[in-house]
């Protein structure tokens, strides 16, 4: 028994030893709450209601990993945004199709970008995940420019060229070896994107460089761009291809893919995301106000077998 705590506290101590302080949480918070962000809706969603929309397949990934779902509207005050981003233990910036410098999506990801990075310098461990729009969001924000180049890159799976190292990043690490395996040697993650952050682009930008550690790229056959990367000091990541459609969209095209190593891959990338989200402690004021703020009060509805996204929860 006295063993056992022995070691405990030694493994404990250990691994505050090489981690960043600030993700050395003593004590991790088993009901993590993410936020993720609505975005205006597509001009050809034919089933939309109200002016904004959150595909229900970036809420079931993250469901898949023991998180729940606050979703963040667009078009509120800002004072409002800074109340939820102190009740929420992690951001989700999904994919999409809005204009990344003018939109509320775009106004809504700079509040809540700036909010965590003021956060994390203090020590409040704050999460940022972007998918694909939102990987793209993230280099607009980190370095005021948007660096973006047209890829052919719309409809493919590819398998993942990794860097040096990025199996020892804290995304990857805790990958198991086989899965890491499969997304190099697999055409196991789906693209659906026209613009990407070409090496060459991030290689001449000094904000960039100095923020994000580029975990794995791709290319078109012309242009090599980064496909996962994760901020050095901060606990942010960004996919530019879509884990979340292995296991949650069904819509029959090229790009799709739903081989079990493409879902284990899905699982992989929340699971780590939301181990990130544990370590931080931000909660609702009172039971009443979180029961409110939840996904479960809105029903998403069923888009056809024919959309890209099978089911979108829509707001006013
Ligand atoms: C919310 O913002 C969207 C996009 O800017 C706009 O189309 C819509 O009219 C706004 N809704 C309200 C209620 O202000
Ligand atoms: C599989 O990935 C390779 C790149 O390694 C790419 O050239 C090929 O088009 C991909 N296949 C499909 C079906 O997307
Ligand atoms: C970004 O890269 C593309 C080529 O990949 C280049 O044409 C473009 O000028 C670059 N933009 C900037 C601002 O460096």
């Amino acid at each position: 028994m006295y063993r056992q705590v022995f070691v405990l506290a030694v493994s404990a101590a250990v691994l505050c030893a090489f981690t960043p302080p600030a993700s050395c949480a003593r004590h991790f918070n088993y009901r993590p709450i993410i936020g993720i962000l609505a975005q205006e809706n597509l001009d050809d969603d034919t089933h939309a209601q109200g002016s904004s929309y959150i595909a229900a397949s970036y809420v079931k990934h993250l469901e898949s990993a023991g998180a729940r779902v606050v979703p963040i509207r667009i078009n509120q005050t800002e004072e409002e945004y800074v109340k939820l981003f102190n009740s929420i233990n992690g951001l989700l910036l999904p994919g999409g199709n809005v204009d990344i410098e003018k939109s509320q999506f775009t106004r809504l990801a700079k509040i809540f970008y700036d909010l965590a990075i003021k956060a994390n310098d203090a020590s409040d461990y704050f999460p940022i995940w972007g998918t694909c729009q939102g990987f793209q969001q993230l280099t607009v924000l980190t370095s005021n420019k948007n660096l973006l180049t047209l890829t052919d890159t719309k409809a493919v799976t590819l398998p993942l060229t990794f860097s040096p190292g990025s199996p020892n990043s804290r995304l990857f690490k805790r990958f198991p070896k086989d899965l890491l395996q499969s997304l190099a040697e697999e055409n196991i993650t789906s693209n659906f994107h026209s613009w990407s952050l070409s090496l060459q682009n991030y290689s001449g930008n000094a904000k960039l460089k100095r923020f994000y550690r580029v975990l794995t790229t791709n290319t078109d056959g012309k242009t090599d761009f980064i496909s996962t990367m994760e901020a050095y000091r901060y606990p942010f990541y960004a996919v530019q291809w879509h884990p979340e459609k292995s296991p949650f969209e069904w819509i029959e095209k090229a790009g799709m893919v739903h081989t079990l190593s493409a879902i284990k891959a899905a699982f992989y990338t929340a699971h780590i995301f939301i181990s990130e989200a544990m370590k931080n402690h931000h909660r609702f004021p009172s039971q009443s106000e979180e029961e409110k703020a939840l996904i479960y009060n809105y029903q998403p509805i069923f888009n056809g077998l024919n959309s890209i996204f099978m089911q979108n929860y829509y707001f006013d």
